[in-house]
């Protein structure tokens, strides 16, 4: 990170909790310090109640924090939110539009109330992939269209910084892929692309770089190849005919292995795999396949999360 290069988002120990009428109150942020630097796509990944969305509305001056700070482009939030509201566009849970009227007039609408020139309304459409679609109505619309919609209304703007909270939610598979392409195009052409979601797996194609989070605080955070890595185990499947003879001669060169089933040896912690191969054919053993075991966001976070609680149990007991 260069020293005078200001993050487009930070976020200071925020603390956030909803206190609720004759029930506990509920700690939804707690404690999160968060960085977002210019361009591209920032994943901000944790499983539901975790406290995306409530983090978002604090940026967007929709609640305010207990304590902490938050700020965008530099601007407290909510104290100087006027002075860059203008650079946000956001889509925050499910947007609503006229059912009644098309898509188009829905946006114009919108722009009419921004002042923005309409120029913008085919433009963001077009972005979209809606344009075709501009002049029906509203209801006749996919979810996934709907959602495309509720992007083209955050993009109205030209915004430097989009913020999106859970935009695929609700979409199949297809829906996702068309979401998906449309953050990565937005992320390549220098808008910086703050992207929620629950879906851990879903979304690392897309992004840059993440954060994520577990009860309302920062777990890790980094771009996606470095948080891969904090869990990457180097652990390769092997398969091999003589699966007793090639056990003996990796254990006997110091490999750590494990048998995988009736065909299959897992070798841990490798870090060139072509040692394990060279390592049985001197022996004329000979591998018919060498997967690499890929980890990805999902199975770090749970990672993360176990050593968490297992610390816990762990500090309980003693
Ligand atoms: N208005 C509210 N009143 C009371 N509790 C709330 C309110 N909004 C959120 N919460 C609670 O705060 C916690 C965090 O919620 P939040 O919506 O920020 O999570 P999230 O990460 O966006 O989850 P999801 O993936 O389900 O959208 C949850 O336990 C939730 O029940
Ligand atoms: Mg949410």
């Amino acid at each position: 990170m260069g020293g005078d290069v200001v993050p487009v988002i930070a976020v200071r120990g925020v603390h956030k909790t909803y206190r609720r009428w004759r029930r506990p109150s509920e700690r939804a942020v707690d404690g999160l310090d968060l960085e977002v630097d210019e361009g591209g796509v920032f994943g901000f990944l944790g499983p539901n109640g975790s406290g995306k969305t409530t983090t978002i509305r604090m940026l967007l001056g929709l609640v305010r924090a207990d304590r902490g700070d938050l700020s965008v482009f530099d601007r407290p939030m909510p104290e100087r939110l006027p002075e860059v509201i203008g650079q946000i566009g956001a889509l925050v849970e499910t947007p609503l539009f006229f059912p009644n009227f098309s898509g188009r007039l829905n946006l114009e609408l919108l722009s009419d109330v921004a002042g923005l020139p309409r120029l913008r309304v085919d433009e963001a459409l077009e972005q979209v992939g809606l344009a075709d679609r501009a002049r029906d109505r509203v209801k006749g619309y996919s979810l996934g269209m709907r959602q495309r919609l509720g992007i083209a209304a955050a993009l109205l703007k030209r915004p430097q910084l989009l913020i999106l909270d859970e935009p695929t939610n609700g979409l199949d598979p297809a829906g996702i892929r068309e979401i998906r392409e449309l953050i990565r195009s937005l992320g390549a052409s220098g808008t910086t692309v703050f992207l929620s979601s629950h879906l851990l797996g879903e979304v690392e194609q897309v992004c840059d770089r993440v954060a994520i989070l577990s009860h309302g605080r920062c777990v890790v955070t980094g771009s996606v190849a470095d948080v891969l890595a904090t869990r990457s185990t180097g652990e390769l499947r092997v398969r091999v005919g003589d699966l007793a003879a090639a056990y003996d001669v990796l254990s006997a060169a110091g490999f750590r292995v494990a048998r995988d089933g009736d065909t299959r040896l897992t070798v841990t912690a490798v870090a060139e795999p072509a040692t394990v191969t060279a390592t049985l054919a001197e022996r004329g053993l000979y591998v018919s396949e060498l997967t690499p075991v890929t980890v990805d966001l999902e199975s770090v976070f749970l990672g993360l999360t176990q050593d968490e609680a297992a610390d816990a149990s762990a500090e309980t007991t003693t």
